[in-house]
Formats: C-alpha cells, sequence, structure tokens
C-alpha cells in the first residue's frame, strides 16, 4: 500500500521546529499590542465571491490558485488565500466602525493557494498580518512600514530591503490606465495569452505578471510616480518625510506592483537577502486599500494592512543553538520505584521546573542517556536505599558533580542548581 503523505506543498511544523514559529508568534503579539493592535481570529473558509470581489476577478490568486468547493451542492466556499478580505469582512458584519474611528487587528494563521511548490513558496502558508482601518495616512503608513522592519530586527532578520512605490488613488489611476495601454498595446502579440486578456480588462496586472518575458516587457512600462496626481503626489511626499523622520532605510520602486487589486497608493514589500532564502524573497507585503471597505457596502473607508510570510521568515532568521526540552530528569533504579519519580516530578514541575521522568523500566544508563539528550542539567536519582534513608542523588550533568540531599531540599536544591532560587 503506498503510504499517506501530506497534501503537496502543505507541511507539517515538528515539534522541534515549533519553538521558533512561538518565538516569531509571540514577538509578533508582543510588539503590536505595544503599537495599540489587538487580535482578530476569523474563519479558515470564506464565501467565495468576498475573495473574487476583493483580490480582484482577473488577480493570479482568483483565476488560478484558489481552493473552491462546494458545499453540499449549495454555496461556493473558499478556504482563504489572505487575511485581508476577511478581516474587512469581519469589520463590517459586527460594525466595528460604529465602535471606534480607527480599527488596529492582528492576525495570524494559515492561508491557501495553489501554487507551483518551491522552496519558500507552498499551498499552506502562515501569515501574520495587521490591519490599520479608518485612517488615511500617510503617517500610519510610515508607522506600519516602521513596526515591520522593527519586527525583523528584533527576531535578528537584518539583511532585508524596504522598497516603497504608490500606486496612485482615483485622481491618478484612469491617467496611468490609458498610459499602460498605450504602451502594452504594441506588444500584445508577443504577451501570454493571459496577459493579452489583461491589457482589456486589467491592464495593472501585465506589470506583474510571473512569465519572463512579460516581465522584461513590464519593465520597460512608463512610471505611475511621474503620472501622481496633486493628492496622491502629497500623499507619497509625506510617506517619505515619515520614514526618513523615523529613521527607516527604504528604495523607491517605482516598477513595484503586488497581486492583488485593492491597492491605491501606498504599497511596499521587505525583501530578504540573507539566510536560506532563495528566489521567494519576498518577506511581506502590504499597502493601503482605500476603496475596499466602500466595494464590500460600507462607507468610504481608508485602510493599509501588511502581511508577512512565517515560512519565509524562518528561511531568513539566524540558526539557533535548540533550546533544552528540559531542565531536569528524575531517574529510578528499578522499574517498581516509577510512581516515586512521577510524584518527585510532578513537586519539581509545581515549582516551575520542566521535568521528565522516564516511566518506562529502562537501566539507569539508559535514563541518564536520555537525560543528555533532552538536553537537561540536572539529574534526580532515587534508589531503595534513598527512599529507605529519605534522600535522593541530585546529579549535575554539566559540573560532573553528585551530592546526596534530603528528599524534602530536592525541589530547592534543583532551582538552586539551575540558578533559579535559593540553595
Ligand atoms: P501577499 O503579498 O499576497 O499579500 O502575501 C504577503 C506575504 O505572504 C508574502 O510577502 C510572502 O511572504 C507570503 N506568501 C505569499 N504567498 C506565499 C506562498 N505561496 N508560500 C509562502 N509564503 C507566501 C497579502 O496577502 C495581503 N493580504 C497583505 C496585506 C494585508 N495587504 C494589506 N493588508
Amino acid at each position: 500500500m503506498e503510504p499517506l503523505r501530506a497534501v503537496k506543498g502543505m507541511n507539517d511544523v515538528l515539534p522541534e521546529e515549533v519553538p521558533r514559529w512561538q518565538r516569531i508568534e509571540r514577538t509578533f503579539r508582543d510588539l503590536s499590542a505595544l503599537y495599540g493592535f489587538r487580535e482578530i481570529r476569523t474563519p479558515l473558509v470564506e464565501p467565495t465571491t468576498l475573495f473574487v470581489r476583493s483580490i480582484g476577478e482577473t488577480t493570479d490568486i482568483v483565476e488560478k490558485e484558489m481552493y473552491t468547493f462546494v458545499d453540499k451542492g449549495e454555496h461556493s466556499l473558499t478556504l482563504r488565500p489572505e487575511g485581508t478580505a476577511s478581516a474587512v469582512r469581519a469589520y463590517l458584519e459586527h460594525a466595528v466602525h460604529a465602535r471606534e474611528p480607527v480599527t488596529k487587528w492582528i492576525y495570524f494563521g494559515p492561508m491557501f493557494r495553489r501554487e507551483r511548490p518551491a522552496k519558500g513558496r507552498y499551498r499552506q502558508f502562515w501569515q501574520a498580518g495587521a490591519e490599520v482601518i479608518g485612517d488615511p495616512g500617510p503617517y500610519v503608513d510610515a508607522e506600519l512600514i516602521d513596526m515591520v522592519a522593527l519586527f525583523m530586527r528584533s527576531l535578528g532578520v537584518l539583511d532585508v530591503e524596504v522598497l516603497v512605490n504608490s500606486l496612485g488613488g482615483a485622481e491618478t489611476r484612469p491617467r496611468y490606465r490609458d498610459a499602460l495601454v498605450r504602451y502594452l498595446e504594441p506588444h500584445r502579440d508577443t504577451l501570454c495569452a493571459d496577459c493579452k486578456r489583461r491589457i482589456d480588462h486589467n491592464p495593472l496586472r501585465v506589470l506583474d505578471c510571473k512569465v519572463e518575458s512579460d516581465a522584461a516587457i513590464a519593465r520597460g512600462a512608463p512610471s505611475i510616480l511621474e503620472l501622481l496626481g496633486p493628492d496622491d503626489r502629497a500623499h507619497f511626499d509625506g510617506l517619505r518625510r515619515a520614514l526618513d523622520t523615523l529613521g527607516t532605510p527604504y528604495r523607491v520602486d517605482e516598477h513595484l506592483v503586488r497581486g492583488l487589486d485593492y491597492y491605491t497608493r501606498t504599497l511596499f514589500e521587505v525583501r530578504g537577502r540573507g539566510g536560506e532564502l532563495g528566489a521567494q524573497n519576498a518577506l511581506c507585503g502590504g499597502g493601503r486599500y482605500d476603496g475596499l471597505v466602500e466595494s464590500l457596502g460600507g462607507s468610504p473607508t481608508p485602510a493599509i494592512g501588511f502581511a508577512i510570510g512565517i515560512d519565509r521568515l524562518l528561511l531568513a532568521m539566524p540558526s539557533e543553538e535548540p533550546a533544552p526540552r528540559v531542565e531536569a530528569i528524575v531517574a529510578v533504579t528499578a522499574p517498581e520505584l516509577a510512581p516515586q519519580a512521577a510524584l518527585l516530578a510532578r513537586e519539581l514541575r509545581s515549582a516551575g521546573v520542566s521535568t521528565e521522568a522516564d516511566l518506562r523500566g529502562q537501566s539507569l544508563k539508559s535514563q541518564l542517556r536520555r537525560a543528555d539528550k533532552l538536553g537537561a542539567r540536572v539529574a534526580l536519582v532515587l534508589g531503595e536505599s534513598e527512599i529507605a534513608r529519605g534522600a535522593v542523588q541530585l546529579k549535575d550533568l554539566v559540573g560532573h558533580t553528585q551530592t546526596e540531599v534530603p528528599r524534602p531540599d530536592a525541589v530547592a536544591k534543583t532551582r538552586a542548581l539551575l540558578g533559579g532560587g535559593a540553595p
């Protein structure tokens, strides 16, 4: 029989990797809380129309990458490919705007896109995201970019570049669209079949086509920055001034576009250059989506957000010494003493010492070998005679010393050895 395997592009996170995930999650939660963000948890599955209407009908995500199914022959549902659409849906569904003028949410969880799997590109991947709804910017845009840069730094991801661009708003877009179509038209025959269609329906999407010959054409496209109307220009200048004041290094990339239709004005991406990152070097993507709340049925409300790809961030993070799994083990010299080991282990845990007791009836030697493997600092050994004397052997596995201590003192002496309390 064929062995069962996980779905292609969907990964297990094994226990030895989990501490790094937890560190990222903890750092993100703690840092964003300092900025006043609160966490929201939305369903993994949403009505398909939510993503079609927000991400855009002619995007790669909606055209090719969504996991969509019909639920009992009635409703078309989709595994969320990103978190912004769900956040805005929840914002409207719970009338959050009526309670607070500016909403600041973070989220953390798996997203699903049926892309071609490669290193750093998966079909189930994790994002840590943030959305600020109700602030037109541009200063909050700079603060958000600065928060991402700080987050990366605090995880030791130092070799990054922040790229910023503006996609303009309603005053710029139609003008840019016309300029782009004029530029693309003569290339129509060489563009891929998708882009031939996109020229007519959504020419901006040609700019992020992944076909190399199309990407080469896109590089020669007119710069949107040169066509920004006065308000959009002032917004972009304000963003740059604020980033300069905060001292956040960035580079303006007038060709930066990202594959979601909802973006307006500020657009940014954080790219990594170090670690094990290969071609999938976008660690974070974000931007303003001033029209999305309205297009999903709300009143006009400006908004901006970003999402960090956790799987990629892990590839960019410096590797660390694996943390010891436990601080102490309790070993016994005979299998029937195992309940005594469980009792002492329980006392140690109550005192905050992470402890394992091997209750399988193994030889003392193999119990101590396991202590080594787990990275334990202390082994407490109980034998018949120790129990009769009311004592425990306390072994310092790093200092290679052994002392007999009275059983009632065992916990305090262990904590002292670990540096956590008085001897
Ligand atoms: P996005 O650029 O599609 O934006 O994704 C954000 C980040 O998710 C990427 O920079 C990347 O690190 C990670 N990512 C995307 N696809 C994959 C994949 N297949 N495998 C591994 N990692 C991946 C959004 O999703 C927007 N919702 C961000 C946003 C929030 N904009 C405004 N608010």
